[in-house]
């Protein structure tokens, strides 16, 4: 096994009274994509800044490229490329220089920055941008930008936290698809998503955070067996009728969940439970039978839903 890139044991960080990550363990192997998934306030933007050597623990053992960030932070700093949950680019320089003057602060010469700026570019699909002013790009270009960016210093590990928080669909397929060629290439990847579609996607290996604790830690589709059933049954009977329709189909599958809209039914054999329903004399509006996914694991988990 080559050693991890990144070893987390007991990591805490406390804002006053306020315990943002609660003590977690994790380890990120070398070419691994790993992710931290949770919902708004789970603690992932501040364990990201630990790791990147921008906020310091409160407690507990972190090694990033085996080095302490405590008394090592340039040293990893310099090896870490950084997609920061808010994009933070120079809207002073043009777009190509963004990655030129980035590059420069940390020593790399200018013509091998340039050369680096212009494969970059092309990366980033962003190379007829390359004299436009950063305000004029589009979210999705700008989140390409920030990502070239975070290339230009050729790290060991990419730091990416809630890499398409805010854009539209085809946008987010864009950056997903430039992410998985860095991750066919062999980067490690380490990001942050409350999307459970984008983790399915991107990681290799994940850990569901809720409160600045680790509730599971696996591959999606271990974490899918492990925590939920094969299929779901997604019925809706109307926000008035879901209740008690959840009542008389108590005994149904393994599981059932009755959300505000919608009553869910987990199971192995979803188009079963479909017909004991029919038998029941009930008839909702719609019943959709689908795969399990990480939404439900991270219900199961928590009770509650990732984007509330
Ligand atoms: N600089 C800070 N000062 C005080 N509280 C903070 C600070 N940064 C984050 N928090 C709090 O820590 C908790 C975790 O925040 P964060 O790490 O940003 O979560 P996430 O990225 O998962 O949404 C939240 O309750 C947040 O309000
Ligand atoms: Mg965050």
């Amino acid at each position: 096994m080559p050693a991890p890139v990144i070893t987390a044991t007991g990591l805490t960080k406390h804002y006053g009274d306020l315990v943002a990550v609660a003590g977690i363990d994790l380890e990120v192997a070398p070419g691994e994509s790993f992710g931290l998934l949770g919902p708004n306030g789970a603690g992932k933007s501040t364990t990201m800044r630990m790791i990147g050597a921008v906020s310091t623990r409160t407690g507990g053992d972190l090694q990033v490229l085996g080095l302490d960030p405590d008394t090592h932070g340039p040293e990893i700093r310099s090896q870490l490329g950084v997609v920061p949950q808010e994009d933070n680019l120079d809207t002073e320089l043009r777009v190509r220089d963004n990655l030129i003057v980035y590059g420069r602060y940390f020593g790399i010469p200018r013509a091998v920055c340039a050369r680096r700026a212009d494969e970059l570019l092309a990366f980033a699909q962003l190379e007829d941008k390359a004299r436009s002013k950063v305000d004029d790009l589009s979210g999705g270009m700008k989140r390409r930008l920030t990502i070239a960016r975070a290339l230009v210093n050729e790290p060991r590990v990419l730091m990416l936290d809630e890499p398409t928080t805010g854009l539209d669909p085809q946008a987010r397929h864009v950056l997903w698809d430039r992410l998985f060629r860095l991750k066919e290439r062999g980067t490690t990847l380490v990001l942050t998503t409350h999307y459970m579609d984008e983790a399915e996607q991107l990681c290799d290996r994940l850990v569901v955070v809720d409160q600045g604790r680790i509730m599971a830690e696996g591959s999606p589709a271990q974490l899918i067996r492990e925590h939920s059933s094969r299929e779901v049954v997604e019925l809706r009977f109307g926000s008035q009728r879901n209740q008690a329709a959840a009542e008389r189909i108590a005994g149904l599958g393994d599981r059932i969940e009755t959300l505000p809209d919608r009553v869910l039914v987990y199971a192995a054999d979803g188009e079963a439970v479909v017909e004991q329903v029919s038998r029941l004399g009930l008839h909702p509006t719609t019943s959709l039978v689908r795969r399990s996914s990480l939404e439900d694991v991270f219900l199961r988990l928590t009770g509650r839903s990732l984007i509330e």
